[in-house]
C-alpha cells in the first residue's frame, strides 16, 4: 500500500500522460467485426481519453496513434488507419481548436500521405496559440528513429563546427528531439493487457510511472484515465533518491 505524502495532501495529478491506445483489433474479433470496426471505435475513445485530460486538469497528453513499425500491416489496414487519421484531423480541429487545445504531431511526418501531412500541419498551425491541453500525437513514430534523427542532427552540428561534442548535455540531446520544450511523460498507460513500450518515447520514459490496463482501447472511457490518474498520485517516485 502506498502512502499519501503527507496527511491531508494529495499529490498533483501528472503534467503528461502518454497512452499506448492498444487493442482495437482484438475488440473487434471479440465481436466478429473487421478491424477497421475496432479501429472507428477507438477514435471515440480518442475523444473520451482527450475530454477526461482536460476535466482531470492534465497539461499535456501524448497519443501513440501510428508507430513506425505499423507499415508491417496489411496495406488495407494501413490506408483504413490512414483514412480515419484524415477524418478525425478534419473532424475534430474545429472543436479541439474552440476547446483551447494545442495540438502537435512527433514523429517522422515526412512519410504520410501528402494530404495528411497538410491537415497535420494546419492543425499545428491553427492551435499553435492555444494554452489549454497539449494533445501530441504520435504518427510513424519510432522511439529508436527519433533518438537517431536527433544524434544525426547533432553530428552534422560538431561537423559543422556549431557544438562541441563534449557539451553535448542531456538538455541538448532532448533539445533535438521531436518532443523538444514538451516536458517528460509522467504516467504511461498501454490498454489490452500487453506490456511492453513497442519503441514509443523510450528516452522520455526515463522515469514515467508505468500503469497496464486489461481494458481494450474502444471500451477505454474517462474513468479509466481518472482511476488511473489516482494510482500516479498514490505512487512513491524517487528518481533514484531515498524517500522523503
Ligand atoms: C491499436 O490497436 C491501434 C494501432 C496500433 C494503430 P491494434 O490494431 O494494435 O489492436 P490489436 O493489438 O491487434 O488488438
Ligand atoms: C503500439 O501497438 C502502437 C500503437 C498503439 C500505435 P502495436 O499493437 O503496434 O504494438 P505491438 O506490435 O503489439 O508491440
Ligand atoms: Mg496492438
Amino acid at each position: 500500500m502506498s502512502v499519501p505524502q503527507s496527511i491531508g495532501d494529495t499529490a498533483p495529478p501528472p503534467a503528461h500522460v502518454a497512452i499506448i491506445m492498444d487493442g482495437n483489433g482484438r475488440w473487434a474479433k471479440a465481436r466478429s467485426l473487421p478491424r477497421i470496426a475496432g479501429h472507428q471505435r477507438g477514435a471515440r475513445a480518442v475523444r473520451s481519453a482527450v475530454e477526461a485530460a482536460r476535466e482531470l486538469g492534465i497539461g499535456y497528453l501524448t497519443l501513440y496513434a501510428f508507430s513506425s513499425e505499423n507499415w508491417k500491416r496489411p496495406e488495407t489496414e494501413i490506408n483504413d488507419l490512414m483514412g480515419l487519421l484524415r477524418l478525425y484531423l478534419q473532424r475534430e480541429l474545429a472543436d479541439l481548436h474552440r476547446s483551447n487545445v494545442r495540438m502537435r504531431f512527433i514523429g517522422d511526418t515526412s512519410l504520410l500521405p501528402k494530404d495528411i501531412q497538410k491537415l497535420v500541419e494546419s492543425a499545428t498551425a491553427t492551435t499553435s496559440g492555444n494554452t489549454g491541453l497539449n494533445l501530441i500525437v504520435a504518427l510513424n513514430y519510432g522511439g529508436r528513429n527519433e533518438i537517431l534523427r536527433a544524434a544525426q542532427a547533432l553530428a552534422q552540428k560538431a561537423r559543422d563546427g556549431e557544438i562541441e561534442p563534449a557539451d553535448i548535455s542531456v538538455e541538448k540531446f532532448a533539445e533535438q528531439l521531436d518532443t523538444a520544450g514538451i516536458p517528460d511523460p509522467d504516467l504511461m498507460i498501454r490498454t489490452s493487457g500487453e506490456k511492453r513500450l513497442s519503441n514509443f518515447l523510450l528516452w522520455q520514459m526515463a522515469y514515467a510511472e508505468l500503469v497496464f490496463l486489461d481494458t481494450l482501447w474502444p471500451d477505454f472511457t474517462k474513468d479509466h484515465l481518472a482511476a488511473a490518474v489516482a494510482e500516479f498520485q498514490g505512487r512513491d517516485r524517487r528518481f533514484g533518491a531515498t524517500s522523503a
